[in-house]
């Protein structure tokens, strides 16, 4: 059984990139397969970063194909950009790289719609969108009529389907008032230069990655996909409207990748320490006050894509155990741990108050969630300094305490913990091995059945 994914518990920037980039050694191929340009996933070896958006962060490593599916939206001049980034600093790309001709593609209207009406035209609290185009190119995939995927890029009736959008396009900019309101009308012809010297340069790359997924597990090879996004910010089931344009919580593996479910054999869900949240809606856990400035100075949180501060906040086990079960993960890794170091104490959220009344489950209105009093419970902290730790028995006694609590609340074993940046700042506990080709753990040792969890 091939599968393990890679899941964000939280609001996005769990380092899902890091752990990535370690497991890829263990994969065969390494699939992103939904979202867009808006991830910034980074990687950290022997002093070198990398910051990786489109490009799976499996890409680093030798030997593996890093795939692109239909699910992702897919702005071609970034992912073209990413490519030669890495390659200036010797990453050999070549065929490694498949990119799907369902992709739909992201074009400058979408940009300009994502400012436009995330901003004045939304008439109501901003979600704060990292302004990549997101949410109108998905809006137009669904609507189906106005999209462009990447295999059109190579048909002969691509320039006619080009300029009819641009022309419904300019009339619906016209209408949100136009040049008055700053907003250019598009050029079509220019955009179509733009397009097919992107489509020339990306041609090689181009597959049917559904048919080659499909391909790869009937033969056994390790699959490795990479969530974006965090679960909170998933379309259907994160904290709408303040979300994402897809679904980044488990339930989008399959939907976006073309590979069934039965496929995937390990979910590991990735959770930072502590929370962050980037944009708008609510952080019921926030910390606007000295904790919260240490969280962001030690975690260094600020955006990797737009470099906007992140708003940080205690643990908050309510959200995440909701988001275990929906992604249905079997273990947990804990990242950024080294970050409480010189608290006097830390707190897990483990219940909210709404309204008077104590609550475990996670509500499934926003202004519920506005309403939310988190109630902590407070562990002690540590002072030591984590960053060179490598055993989980050499942790501190307070911040194993802190890692069980927070694996008994959420109902699942930690299994990895990281302690910086570096991919060498990890720990896995019991010699633990997350290859694909592992077999499913035996029961003894399988986490208990979520509903026995007491939160
Ligand atoms: P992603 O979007 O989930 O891949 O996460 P990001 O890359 O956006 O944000 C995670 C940030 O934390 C990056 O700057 C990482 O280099 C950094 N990071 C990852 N693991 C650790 C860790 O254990 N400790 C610290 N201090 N930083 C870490
Ligand atoms: P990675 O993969 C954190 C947030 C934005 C905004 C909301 C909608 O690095 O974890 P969008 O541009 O997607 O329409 O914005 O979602 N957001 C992220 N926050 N990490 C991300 O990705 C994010 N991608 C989108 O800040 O609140
Ligand atoms: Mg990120």
């Amino acid at each position: 059984m091939p599968g393990t994914c890679v899941i964000g518990l939280q609001w996005g920037d769990e380092a899902k990139g890091k752990l990535v980039d370690i497991l890829t050694e263990e994969h065969d191929v390494v699939v992103r397969y939904q979202g867009g340009a808006n991830a910034g996933h980074t990687v950290v070896s022997g002093g070198q970063t990398w910051k990786l958006s489109l490009i799976p962060s499996g890409i680093l490593r030798d030997g593996v194909t890093c795939v692109v599916t239909g699910g992702v939206v897919l702005d071609p001049a970034s992912v073209i950009r990413e490519m030669d980034g890495l390659e200036s600093r010797g990453v050999k790309i070549g065929r490694k790289l498949l990119l799907s001709d369902r992709a739909h593609v992201v074009f400058p209207w979408h940009v300009t719609e994502d400012r436009l009406l995330d901003g004045s035209l939304s008439g109501g609290e901003a979600i704060g969108t990292t302004g990549r185009g997101i949410g109108p190119c998905y809006r137009d995939k669904v609507g189906r009529s106005l999209a462009i995927r990447l295999g059109d890029l190579y048909r002969p009736d691509f320039r006619e389907k080009l300029a009819h959008i641009v022309e419904v396009k300019n009339r619906l900019f016209a209408g949100w008032g136009g040049a008055a309101a700053g907003i250019q009308p598009l050029d079509a012809a220019a955009i179509h230069a733009d397009y097919a010297l992107h489509a020339a340069r990306l041609e090689p790359h181009v597959a049917d990655t559904t048919a080659f997924l499909l391909d790869e597990v009937e033969v056994g090879k390790r699959l490795l996909f990479e969530g974006a996004q965090g679960s909170l910010l998933d379309i259907d089931h994160g904290t709408f409207p303040f979300v994402t344009s897809s679904n980044s919580s488990g339930v989008g593996v399959s939907s976006g990748s073309g590979v069934p479910g039965r496929w995937v054999n390990r979910v590991i869900g990735v959770v930072k320490a502590y929370s962050t949240r980037v944009g708008g809606g609510p952080l019921p856990t926030e910390q606007i006050n000295p904790i919260g400035e240490h969280l962001r100075e030690r975690g260094r949180e600020y955006g990797t894509v737009t470099m906007r501060p992140r708003r940080c906040g205690w643990f908050d086990a309510v959200a995440a155990r909701y988001t275990a079960r929906l992604s249905g993960v079997d273990h947990l890794a804990v990242m950024l741990l080294d970050v409480l170091s010189g608290l006097d104490e830390v707190k897990i959220c483990s219940a909210y108050e709404i309204d008077g009344k104590r609550v475990t489950h996670f509500p499934s209105h926003v202004d519920d969630l506005k309403n939310a009093r988190p109630v902590y419970e407070t562990l002690p902290g540590w002072d030591e300094d984590l960053t060179e730790v490598r055993g989980y028995d050499d942790l501190p006694r307070q911040a194993r305490a802190y890692l069980d609590r927070i694996g008994e609340l959420l109902g699942r074993p930690v299994a990895i913990v990281s302690v910086g940046p570096d991919r060498a700042q990890t720990i896995f506990r019991h010699g633990a091995s997350f290859g694909g080709g592992a077999a499913t753990p035996p029961a003894s040792t399988r986490p208990p059945h979520p509903s026995a969890a007491k939160v």
